[in-house]
Parts: structure tokens; sequence; C-alpha cells
């Protein structure tokens, strides 16, 4: 309920539309590397045949090639071994046309993901998980943001909504989204500037806690785990959260829900973001942004 006791319905962020702006500013960015002889050229490397990998990689195949860069997608078999990954790696490392890179994960067992990480070069690494990077966006001086945090945070700002001096509660503590997220949103300077709390699967109290976030992310991966409960009246709801749960009246027998219950915290948000279309469309989006700012990086 509002003061006047009127009942709120928040009001939609969807990935489409924030990520249809960004893409039009890459678009320029883009005409202008051509016109100076440069093409951006995102590379990625996929080990193995795990499904929703396979999907990922087509959609960032296709993405590239929709803003008019040059993709390479670079199939390997599961059984690839580390050192034959690691070649693949340093040629890659080692390839002018290659702007940015990435490896998929996660990736067959017999393979150290931190050793592929740490090999690709800091430069290039546009998923921003090489721990130099982590590191710079930590001190805040980043070359990269990694992409789904930084779709998060493109969405609040161009919705409009200030950040600074606000609680920001992370709910999941990931390297991919919990921690990064936090680390962005506590940094000095517009979009950011806020309180942070992060919460997480030992988190004691976690409701009461979450009730006081004026700005809630959550990246926990678990259906539905934020209830109206925990949501305080007015606050902007992030949702990262994609889990496909069983659903008999749908056509393939399940759909995909987020980590917060849509249908209740949307009666009390001000803001929120549904699953599918909120964030989801944002982590190719900023992929594509650092793909292009590293090859603005090299044209100097
Ligand atoms: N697997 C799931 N998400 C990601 C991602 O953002 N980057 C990489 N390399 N692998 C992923």
């Amino acid at each position: 309920m509002t003061a006047s006791g009127a009942k709120m319905t928040a009001k939609l962020i969807l990935g489409k539309e924030v990520s249809a702006e960004i893409y039009g500013e890459l678009r320029k960015r883009i005409e202008d590397l051509k016109s100076r002889g440069v093409t951006p050229g995102l590379a990625v490397v996929l080990v193995g045949d795990d499904p929703a990998s396979q999907v990922y990689v087509r959609k960032k195949g296709e993405m590239c090639e929709e803003l008019g860069m040059k993709s390479l997608i670079v199939r390997m078999p599961a059984e690839t071994t580390q050192e034959e990954l690691l070649a693949k790696v340093d040629e890659l490392n080692n390839d002018p046309s290659i702007h940015g890179f990435l490896v998929q994960l996660p990736l067959p067992g017999h393979i150290d993901e931190d050793a592929v990480i740490n090999a690709i070069s800091p430069a290039k690494d546009v998923d921003c998980f090489h721990p130099s990077n982590v590191g710079r966006m930590l001190i805040g001086d980043p070359d990269f943001l990694p992409a789904t945090p930084a779709g998060v945070q493109q969405m609040i700002v161009r919705s409009g909504i200030d950040t600074s001096g606000k609680h920001v509660v992370v709910v999941g503590r990931s390297n991919i989204v919990g921690k990064p997220m936090a680390a962005m949103m506590v940094q000095k300077g517009a979009g950011a500037d806020s309180t942070v709390t992060v919460v997480h699967s030992r988190t004691r109290n976690l409701a009461e806690i979450t009730s006081t976030a004026d700005i809630l992310i959550v990246a926990i991966g678990k259906p539905r785990f934020v209830t109206a409960d925990m949501v305080k009246e007015g606050a902007v709801v992030i949702d990262v959260g994609t889990n496909r749960v069983d659903d008999p009246t749908h056509p393939k027998g399940s759909r995909l829900v987020g980590d917060v219950d849509f249908d209740a915290v949307k009666e009390k948000a001000s803001y929120i973001t549904p699953v599918p279309g909120g964030v989801g469309p944002m982590t190719i989006c900023m992929l594509m942004a650092n793909a292009v700012r590293a090859a603005e990086k090299v044209v100097g």
C-alpha cells in the first residue's frame, strides 16, 4: 500500500528496452572504429556440448554479427586437454583481429577453470573474470566491468533511479554476480555511492535485512526465494535468477521463473524486473560493450 492506502504496482524495467538503447550507442562506436580501419573482434571458446552453453554461445555470435563485429566461435571437443585449451587461449591472446574473448563456463571437470581464466590476457578478458580485472574493479579503476552486474547497474541508472546513499542489499555471493555487484555499488560515483549489504545462504535474519533494502538485487539461484514479506514497500527489485521449474500447463512442461515471487512482489515494489525479459538480455549487451571497449583501447 502507498501512504494514501492505494495499492502500488511496480513499473517494469525491461532488458530489451535498456539494451536497445545501449546497442544504439555501441553501433555508433563500432562505425567509428571501422572508419579508423578496425573491426572489433570477439571470440568465444566452447569446450564440450553443454546444451545451455551452446545456446549462450550461439546468441553471443549472432549479436556480434548483428552489430557488424567480427565473431569467432571456437568449438572444442569435451575430451580437450587442459594443455590444448591453454594453447588455444595463447593463440587468441596473440591474435590481433580478436580484441576480446572468453571461455564459456562451466568447463569439463578435468580442466582447471582458474588456470584457464588466469591464462587469458587481462586486456582481452571481456568477462572481467581475471583476478587482475577483478582487483581493478574493486579499487575503482576498471578496464572492464563484469557483464551481468554491469547490466543490472545500467538498468537501474537508465531508469532514473538514484543510488546515492541508498541501501542496496545483494542476495547471493557468487563470483559472477553477487560479489562484483556489491563491489560496484559501493564505489564512489554516479550509479553507485550506495550502502551495501550482502546476504547469503548462511545469513541470519535474512528477511529482516532484505526488508530494509531500498534496492534489492537477487542472485541466489532459488526459484521464488524472495517473497513479498521480505520486501519493503516501494523498493526497487532486480531479479537476476533464471530457474526452470515444472509447469504441466506450459507447452514445454516447464517454464523460467526468477529468484523473486514476481506476482506478489510487484504489488509492493516501485520497480521490478520480470523473468524472462528482465536482466537476461543485458548480459550479452554488456559483453558486447566490453568487446567494443577492448577494440577502442587498441586504437587509442
Ligand atoms: N557461463 C554462464 N555465464 C557465463 C559468463 O558470463 N561467462 C562465461 N565465460 N561463462 C558463463
